[in-house]
C-alpha cells in the first residue's frame, strides 16, 4: 500500500460545454458520493469557462475542483489570462501547470512554469507540475536527462512541498494509446524523487498518458505511482470512476 494518499485527476482540457460539463461533473460526483469518505483525492479540472458551474455542482460532494494553467501575476493587463487567485475565488484547490500542451503548444519554458508554480502556491493552490520526455527524447535515450532538467527547472527555490504534486506524462503517451510499462514509469518516478532530494518521499508523483479503466489497475497497484492524471478517459463518468475505483482496490 502506498505511503501517500492517492490522487486521481481529471484533465478535461478544452472539452465540455455548459450542459455537457455539468452533466459529467454531476455524474462523477454522484458515483463518488456513493463511496464516501473517499480513501483518495479526486479532482476535476474543467476548462476555465466551466469552473464556477462545476464548482457549484461539486458543493457538498467529496470531489475537489482544480484549474488548468494560470498566469504568473495576481492581476494586471493580461488579455485572455487568468490568475491563480481567480481560480481560488472559484473554489479551486489544485492547478495543472507545465502540461506538455502548454510547454510545446504555447512555448512555455520550465522557468516560466516555475514562476507559475510560485504564484499558484502563494495563492494557496496545490500545483500539479507536469514533466515528460518527447518521442525523440525517448529514442535518443535522453529520458532521464530531460526529466531531471525539467524537474529542477520547473520548481521555484521556495517551493512548498506540501502543495506540490509532480505528474510524469511522457509526451508520446498523451492521447496516443501508447504507454510506458509500469516498470519504466517506476524508474522515472524514482528518479523524480531522487531529484527532489529529501522531500522526494513525501511528494506525490502521479502518472499521466493514455490512462484507461483497462490499464489503470496495473499502474495503481504500484506503491511508486501515487495516482493518475487522466485526459480523454475522464470525459466519461463511469470510465473515470472505474479508474478511481481501481486505485481503491489497489490500496
Ligand atoms: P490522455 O491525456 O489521458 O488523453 O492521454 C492525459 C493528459 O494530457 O493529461
Amino acid at each position: 500500500m502506498s505511503k501517500r494518499r492517492r490522487l486521481i485527476v481529471a484533465n478535461w482540457k478544452m472539452y465540455g460545454r455548459l450542459t455537457s460539463g455539468l452533466v459529467l461533473a454531476r455524474d462523477i460526483a454522484e458515483l463518488a458520493q456513493s463511496d464516501r469518505p473517499l480513501p483518495f483525492d479526486l479532482v476535476l479540472c474543467p476548462p476555465a469557462t466551466l469552473t464556477w458551474a462545476v464548482g457549484e455542482a461539486l458543493q457538498g460532494t467529496p470531489v475537489v475542483l482544480g484549474g488548468q494553467d494560470c498566469h504568473t501575476a495576481t492581476h494586471g493587463a493580461y488579455t485572455g489570462d487568468l490568475s491563480a487567485a481567480m481560480f481560488v475565488d472559484l473554489g479551486c484547490r489544485y492547478i495543472i501547470l507545465g502540461h506538455s500542451e502548454r510547454r510545446y503548444g504555447h512555448g512555455e519554458s520550465s522557468e516560466l512554469v516555475a514562476q507559475k508554480v510560485e504564484a499558484a502556491q502563494l495563492a494557496g493552490l496545490t500545483t500539479i507540475v507536469c514533466v515528460g520526455e518527447t518521442a525523440a527524447d525517448l529514442q535518443a535515450g535522453a529520458t532521464a536527462e530531460i526529466i531531471e532538467k525539467q524537474v529542477r527547472e520547473s520548481l521555484p527555490k521556495n517551493v512548498k512541498t506540501s502543495n506540490l504534486v509532480i505528474a510524469y506524462e511522457p509526451v508520446w503517451a498523451i492521447g496516443t494509446g501508447q504507454q510506458p510499462s509500469p516498470e519504466d514509469v517506476i524508474v522515472v518516478h524514482k528518479l523524480i524523487r531522487k531529484v527532489l532530494g529529501e522531500i522526494g518521499e513525501t511528494v506525490r508523483v502521479i502518472y499521466g498518458g493514455s490512462v484507461t479503466p483497462a490499464n489503470a489497475g496495473t499502474l495503481l497497484r504500484e506503491d511508486e505511482i501515487d495516482g493518475v492524471l487522466v485526459g480523454s478517459a475522464s470525459l466519461n463518468a463511469e470510465g473515470f470512476w472505474a479508474i478511481a475505483a481501481t486505485c481503491q482496490q489497489g490500496s
